[in-house]
């Protein structure tokens, strides 16, 4: 809360009355990004809905896997890696009668889907993130047998997609439970959703993790009484070692593996959900604000004559927008990361993440992994290659790039710790080479600064 409070006051200050076209030279940036917007209108829909309509014409087909149903058909036609599976046993979700320290729950992702399974469910559970409006819910019927189809399911997912914990927005989520050795909570490790501001000890309580870590986690560990032999379950934790299940390589044991299309559930995998699930509802949560912002000052000049022109935006419009586009970016730029310590994953995620680039012409990528202090080399969220960032109204994303450039440009800041000097210059050099807007934005003068 504090930090909004900061940001909105800073912001007041520097924005002028009205931010126009031609008003001074500075506002000169607004203008050539409100003026990208007019042919910024491609029409996008998420991956599960376009993936639907393929079915629909007949271009693609999922087949039924008789033990997985339709779990391998949809990840490889979504291109979600199975690499990325990653595992939970508290019963924090929808099927929460399916899920067991010894039937977790896997979750699969790439950079606009989230896909849930669970052993023996009835339905595959699907988060996409819709360029235009956040989180979309959909299940698929695992129990059919003569196809599968995406139903949107807004309803049952909403009670928990979209809440205080995911900025209000529908949103995805991540979060960190003790649980008894049912699976049920005991109570939260932490309050707050995970996220790259969490420290490590407090990070994945309830989730399998496999791998190696210099600093301790919460995960592979649960209480053995069950949930109401506890008294005190908010004092629980005072006498419980969280950290004892940690620098595990394997899982076997735990459950039986020929019912998960992989095993392990790598830590590197659930570093990078922490980072994406945060920055996809920031993302939503700056589109919904622009849109909103600008469509009561569009309500104001036709409703009360307010003289604005199409390009400008007022004070409070501006002040709303900048408000939401500045937590984006500091979530985009790592800003006050906990550090995660040496870490080293057990599957191919690592390797088949970095593998889609984009890499610029010395070969570097937004993807690389550092895994010796902060999760990335070059640490600028690689959102910004997603459709998602591309479809923020375009006054969003160009105050967006403002403030990215800034910041990069600027001095050492504490709040950014692991933007170093030649990281920062690195970030830059990446950009211009793998992002022809950010590039087209820098090169025509527009940049304001
Ligand atoms: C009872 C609350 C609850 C309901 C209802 C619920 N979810 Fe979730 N869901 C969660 C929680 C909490 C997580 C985070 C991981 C976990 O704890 O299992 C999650 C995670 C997910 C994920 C992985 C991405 C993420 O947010 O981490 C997908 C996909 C998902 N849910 C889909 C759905 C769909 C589709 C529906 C509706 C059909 C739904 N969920 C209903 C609580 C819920």
């Amino acid at each position: 809360m504090r930090d909004v409070c900061i940001v909105i006051v800073a912001l007041m200050a520097a924005v002028p009355q009205v931010v126009g076209a031609q008003s001074s030279s500075e506002d000169r940036a607004e203008f050539g990004l409100l003026t990208i917007a007019a042919h910024d209108t491609v029409d996008r829909v998420d991956p599960a809905a376009a993936l639907q309509a393929r079915l629909d014409s007949g271009e693609a087909e999922l087949t039924r896997d008789p033990v997985f149903g339709y779990l391998p058909a949809v990840l490889e036609a979504l291109d979600v890696p199975v690499s990325s599976q990653s595992l939970i046993f508290s019963r924090t979700s929808l099927q929460v009668d399916m899920i067991a320290p010894w039937a977790p729950r896997a979750l699969y992702f790439n950079d606009d889907v989230y896909v849930g399974y669970t052993v023996d469910g009835l339905v595959l559970e699907v988060a996409a993130v819709d360029p235009d409006g956040g989180s979309v819910f959909y299940t698929v019927d695992q129990t059919r047998q003569d196809g599968a189809d995406f139903r949107r399911d807004e309803l049952t997912c909403k009670g928990c997609h979209k809440t205080g914990l995911t900025g209000g927005v529908p949103g995805v989520l991540m979060r960190s439970y003790l649980t008894d050795r049912m699976g049920n909570t005991v109570t939260p490790i932490d309050e707050r959703p995970t996220d790259d501001r969490t420290p490590m000890e407090v990070r994945f309580g309830g989730w399998y993790v496999t791998g190696s870590h210099s600093l301790p986690h919460a995960g592979n560990t649960r209480a053995e009484e069950l949930t109401h032999e506890i008294d005190q379950p908010d004092r629980y934790l005072e006498g419980f070692d969280a950290a004892a299940g940690g620098n595990l390589q394997t899982l076997e044991g735990r459950f039986d593996p020929s019912f998960y299309l992989t095993e392990g559930s790598d830590i590197v995998a659930l570093l990078v959900l922490a980072h994406q699930t945060r920055v996809h509802n920031l993302i939503t949560i700056t589109a919904q604000t622009a849109a909103e912002a600008l469509e009561e000052q569009g309500f104001l000049r036709l409703t009360r004559g307010v003289d604005i022109g199409p390009d400008e935006l007022t004070e409070t419009a501006a002040n709303r927008i900048d408000s939401a586009v500045e937590a984006l970016v500091r979530g985009m730029l790592f800003y006050r990361a906990e550090p995660i310590g040496e870490v080293a994953g057990t599957s191919s995620f690592s390797d088949d993440f970095e593998a889609r680039g984009p890499r610029d012409s010395l070969g570097r990528s937004l993807r690389d992994f550092s895994l010796d202090g902060g999760l990335f080399e070059y640490p600028l969220s690689f959102l910004v290659y997603s459709d998602a960032w591309d479809a923020l109204p375009a006054v969003a994303r160009g105050r967006a790039w403002t403030r990215i450039r800034e910041i990069l440009s600027g001095e050492d800041d504490p709040e950014f710790p692991l933007l170093t000097a030649p990281r920062r210059e690195a970030i830059l050099e990446i950009l211009r080479d793998t992002k022809p807007e950010f590039a087209a934005f820098e090169s025509t003068g527009l940049g304001g600064g």
